[in-house]
């Protein structure tokens, strides 16, 4: 099978289990263990909030966006937002979670791969959050964003060398999908190489997060 199908298949059967990262009412067993291993899902959730504090009529493209937390969130400050995916499940609930939201006038979800869909416009912002973590091949994905950004870019990274990557890596290759890590120096060349010239890279536990200025 394809590293992508992999990945397709792997979202596909986990919408509620990735979802439920934020759920803010869910069991003290859940809230412990997403405290151990995925805190910095959430650290991410909150500074991509933080920096895109006023986006009023800003275009957002938001890669990977899985069940729309992002999307929803953003368009709730009044941006318009594309989300594209190719899990079909992980779309189906990001649908529903905006109707429920009052947001479906303001998102697009868009089913597809992103490396081979063709776009007709560029996006002030584009966002792409616990993506990489499944790109095998990440600068071509690192062009077309550039390509695609008037503005900047907002990423997120795996960093490589973190204890909970054992268990991570262990896991998911029982469940057969693919992941990928980066250190700083991967991702301070893989961005260069891209044409990325001004960015910020912060380490946030398990994760860099990364802001590209265009
Ligand atoms: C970890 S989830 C992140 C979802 C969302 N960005 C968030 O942080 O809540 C990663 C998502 O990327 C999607 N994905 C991975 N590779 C993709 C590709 N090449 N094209 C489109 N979607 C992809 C998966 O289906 C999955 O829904």
């Amino acid at each position: 099978m394809r590293e992508t199908n992999k990945v397709k298949r792997f979202f596909d059967k986990r919408v509620n289990k990735f979802d439920s990262i934020y759920d803010t009412k869910k069991k003290l067993v859940w809230k412990v263990l997403d405290f151990i291993f995925r805190k910095s899902v959430e650290r991410r959730f909150e500074l991509t909030c933080r920096e895109l504090d006023n986006i009023r009529n800003k275009k957002i493209l938001d890669i990977g966006c899985g069940t729309g937390r992002y999307s929803v969130t953003l368009a709730q400050k009044g941006a318009f937002v594309y989300g594209i995916d190719f899990s079909q499940e992980m779309l189906n609930t990001a649908t529903g979670f905006s109707k429920d939201k009052g947001a479906d006038n303001l998102c697009v979800f868009i089913y597809g791969d992103f490396i081979d869909y063709n776009f007709n416009d560029k996006f002030d912002i584009c966002l792409a959050i616990g993506f990489f973590d499944y790109i095998k091949e990440p600068i071509e994905y690192l062009k077309k964003i550039k390509n695609l950004t008037i503005e900047r870019a907002i990423l997120s990274f795996p960093a490589k060398w973190h204890l909970r990557n054992i268990i991570r890596r262990l896991r998911l290759k029982i469940l057969d999908c693919p992941v990928y890590f980066y250190s700083r120096l991967d991702l301070e060349k893989i961005l260069k190489q891209s044409g990325f010239d001004e960015f910020s890279i912060r380490n946030i536990g398990r994760d860099y997060f990364v802001i590209v200025k265009i």
